[in-house]
């Protein structure tokens, strides 16, 4: 094992904040875990994280205040840490803006202060979604290219990450991992937390919502949680080999083609039509169906218009772990743990046929 290191990681009760300390305090490592509003550990799968003694201590703190808000003590033994994992974030959308610029923004520049003051490498967990709304391929070594973002969020995690690259033009020793859309594991499609395209897969798979503006072949890049808390353990472990690097955690795109044809495939399910933009008018849907769009779907609408490819080089080349396969097996995957808990409903018995065939025959 590589030097046992103690590592501050923000948001650690967080999807991927959880997975990464997991990770972390079984491979040997101390983890010091900033924890805010929720106090509880809680892997992927569900279950309390169970570190072995000594490995694991909670400080609470907000990120939104200077120091973190750490009390005297706390902040000694962060001072003192060998890495900082900055995965802290407010990661839900059609928040109010100033909410985005209060904790992605300043709170990054508070981890920023504390691991410049002290010199701490930083592994700092930004979006491949800081590419904007724009079509092609998306290079990890791109950052501010004039794009404009597709909503708050993403414009605060462009500001943040733009905070970082000055950090590191002024002598701090960062990586930068960019994840896509996080959801379940690659090998079962479990998820701790129904959330980001969760949401509008439930409303669509329901009817709720039966038309929604974007192109098929646009394309929507979902990685898995593990592939995710992988790259970013690995980036703080290896971090001699990371330093400097931006990564782009991703899986491989699916059209919303795929998106449908695999939806077609449950008979439980509406499958949505999607049509162009420029002819979709949010007012013209039927009153039923207006609401559910206006709260949930519309918030994500801008991934359904972008054809974008994230470049992934860099990140094939540092890991030690292959990327796992993607495709419409992974999104099968997904929803059926879906079905398997009830989220998406029950599942209904189906004859099988050539897709699912094509299903098993990947497993
Ligand atoms: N999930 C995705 O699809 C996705 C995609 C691309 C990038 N990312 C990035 O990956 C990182 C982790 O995302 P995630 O999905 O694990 O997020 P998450 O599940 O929403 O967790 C966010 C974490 O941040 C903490 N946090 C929020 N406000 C805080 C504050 N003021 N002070 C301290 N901690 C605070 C939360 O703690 P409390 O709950 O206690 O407030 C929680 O632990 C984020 O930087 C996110 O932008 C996520």
């Amino acid at each position: 094992m590589a030097r046992a290191m103690t590592v501050l990681v923000t948001g650690a009760s967080g999807l991927v904040g959880a997975e990464v300390t997991a990770r972390l305090t079984a491979a040997g490592h101390t983890v010091l875990a900033l924890m805010h509003s929720n106090g509880t550990l809680l892997r992927n799968n569900g279950r309390k994280l169970t570190p072995a003694p000594g490995s694991l201590t909670p400080l609470t703190g907000d990120i939104t205040r200077p120091g973190l808000g750490l009390a005297d003590d706390d902040m000694r033994r962060v001072a003192a840490a060998d890495r900082i994992v900055h995965c802290a974030a407010v990661t839900d959308f059609g928040l109010p803006e100033e909410r985005y610029e209060r904790v992605n923004v300043a709170g990054t520049r508070h981890v920023l202060g504390i691991a410049t003051a002290h010199r701490i490498p930083l592994v700092h967990v930004s979006t491949a979604y800081v590419c904007g709304e724009r079509d092609g391929v998306a290079l990890e070594d791109e950052l501010d290219v004039g794009q404009r973002p597709g909503n708050a969020y993403e414009k605060s995690k462009l500001t943040a990450e733009t905070l970082v690259h000055t950090a590191a033009g002024e002598g701090l020793p960062v990586t930068v991992v960019r994840p896509s859309i996080v959801t379940g594991a690659a090998r079962t499609g479990c998820v701790r937390d129904f959330k980001t395209i969760y949401p509008v897969l439930r409303m669509v798979t329901r009817g709720l919502v039966r038309t929604i503006p974007g192109h098929y072949n646009a394309a929507l890049d979902l990685v898995p949680v593990d592939r995710v808390a992988d790259l970013v353990t690995e980036a703080a472990t290896r971090f001699e080999d990371a330093e400097g690097l931006t990564l782009h955690a991703v899986g491989h795109p699916l059209t919303l083609r795929d998106f449908s044809d695999v939806l077609a495939e449950y008979p439980s399910f509406q499958v949505p039509r999607f049509v162009p933009p420029s002819s979709f008018s949010a007012a013209a849907l039927p009153d039923a169906e207006r609401p559910f769009y206006d709260r949930v779907v519309s918030l994500y609408d801008t991934y359904f218009r972008r054809r974008i490819h994230f470049d992934a080089t860099r990140a094939a080349a540092f890991s030690a772990r292959p990327a796992p396969a993607g495709g419409r097996p992974y999104l099968r995957r997904l929803l059926d743990h879906c079905l398997k808990v009830g989220y998406l409903g029950a599942p209904v018995p189906r004859e099988p046929s050539p897709a699912r065939s094509e299903r098993s025959a990947s497993r």
